[in-house]
């Protein structure tokens, strides 16, 4: 039996909204009408001075969907607010004073996240191949998955191949500027999701799709099959020696943010007039225009003449740098 006050139908929703309002209103159950009047569940003893009885209502299952709320109250201010979610797997960040709950946060988010198997703790990118040590805290099986984006599916294994599903919006951002016959070069291409991306929803001639990590590339030919896709080229080894032997491109893309804007002169060599380079780089928010200015009057003093096109800031990457993405046109 939950208790209830008796509200004229006419009354109920002003009387239900107030209820809310004071955090009054008992939303494990479900309001009933009975007559001309409402029977309202309440966490109080009595509201204004409708008649308070109690009624048999139909229990509410409440599904929790954070996974805060399955962990200790004295830990929730510092859990972590993100994670990734790739395929059936998430990737979550987690603070050395959390630690000793890491197999509870894994449990937590395996709770609230029904169609995941596998949590792994992020320990960080390392090398030049960007690839994540990660460790198993709860669920089971491989780090292996299919993560769907944008109409595409993507075999890609967080533990052996840099892959970031954050990156959705800016995919989609790039092929919709693609127009039709575009040659395409992505020099860090990952498991290709830039070029997967791309040739789902526009149609560029060719997309060249280079990786320096081996399984990296296996995973762009599986994904080129799987997606039956026909005009992605994929290239094993290094961006900067692979694309000497490549035709020039409308449009070059750049996703390696710690250091692409060393190889800009490479992008822009390999760049058609009026062809762009979607140039990522991590940079100090105070002073990246500036720097920006400077790299491009860089490139022009080795005979790339170029300007800046627009600028978009993807992510706060600490409290004073961002990472962006520039987009700088071949004059
Ligand atoms: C940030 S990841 C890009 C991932 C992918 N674009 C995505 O959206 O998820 C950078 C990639 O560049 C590759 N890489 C690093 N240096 C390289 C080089 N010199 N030539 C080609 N690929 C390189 C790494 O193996 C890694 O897969």
């Amino acid at each position: 039996m939950v208790r209830c006050i008796r509200v004229p139908k006419a009354e109920g929703n002003p009387i239900r909204l107030a209820l809310k309002a004071e955090d009054l209103l008992d939303v494990g159950a479900r309001i009933k009408a009975d007559g001309n009047d409402l029977l309202i569940p309440i966490l109080s003893d009595s509201f204004k001075d409708y008649p308070v009885e109690d009624a048999d209502l139909e229990i509410l299952e409440h599904k929790e969907t954070d996974y805060r709320m399955f962990l200790p109250a004295d830990i929730r201010d510092i859990l972590p607010n993100s994670y990734d979610c790739i395929g059936d797997v998430i990737v979550v960040k987690i603070i050395d004073e959390l630690l000793p709950y890491k197999n509870a946060i894994g449990d937590a988010l395996l709770k609230v996240n029904s169609n995941v198997r596998l949590v792994l703790m992020d320990g960080g990118v390392k090398g030049e191949l960007r690839i994540r040590e990660l460790e198993p805290i709860a669920g089971t099986g491989t780090s292996e998955t299919r993560h769907r984006e944008s109409g595409v599916t993507m075999l890609t294994d967080p533990g052996r191949v840099y892959f970031n599903p954050r990156l959705a919006t800016e995919r989609m951002r790039v092929a919709s500027e693609v127009k039709d016959g575009e040659v395409i070069i992505d020099m860090f291409a990952g498991v290709a999701p830039f070029p997967m991306v791309i040739a789902k929803h526009a149609k560029p001639e060719i997309i060249y799709s280079i990786d320096l990590n081996h399984d990296a590339y296996l995973y762009m030919i599986e994904n080129i099959r799987i997606n039956k896709v026909k005009n992605v080229v994929p290239l094993e080894g290094d961006a900067t020696v692979v694309v000497k032997d490549l035709p020039l491109a409308d449009r070059v893309v750049m996703n390696l943010p710690q250091i692409a804007y060393q190889f800009l002169d490479v992008a822009l060599s390999k760049a058609k007039k009026g062809g762009v380079v979607h140039l990522h780089r991590i940079m100090e928010r105070a002073t990246c225009d500036a720097e920006m200015e400077s790299l491009l009057d860089e490139m022009r003093s080795k005979g790339l003449d170029c300007h800046m096109g627009k600028k978009y800031e993807m992510k706060t990457y600490s409290p004073t740098a961002s990472v962006y993405v520039f987009d700088i046109i071949r004059d």
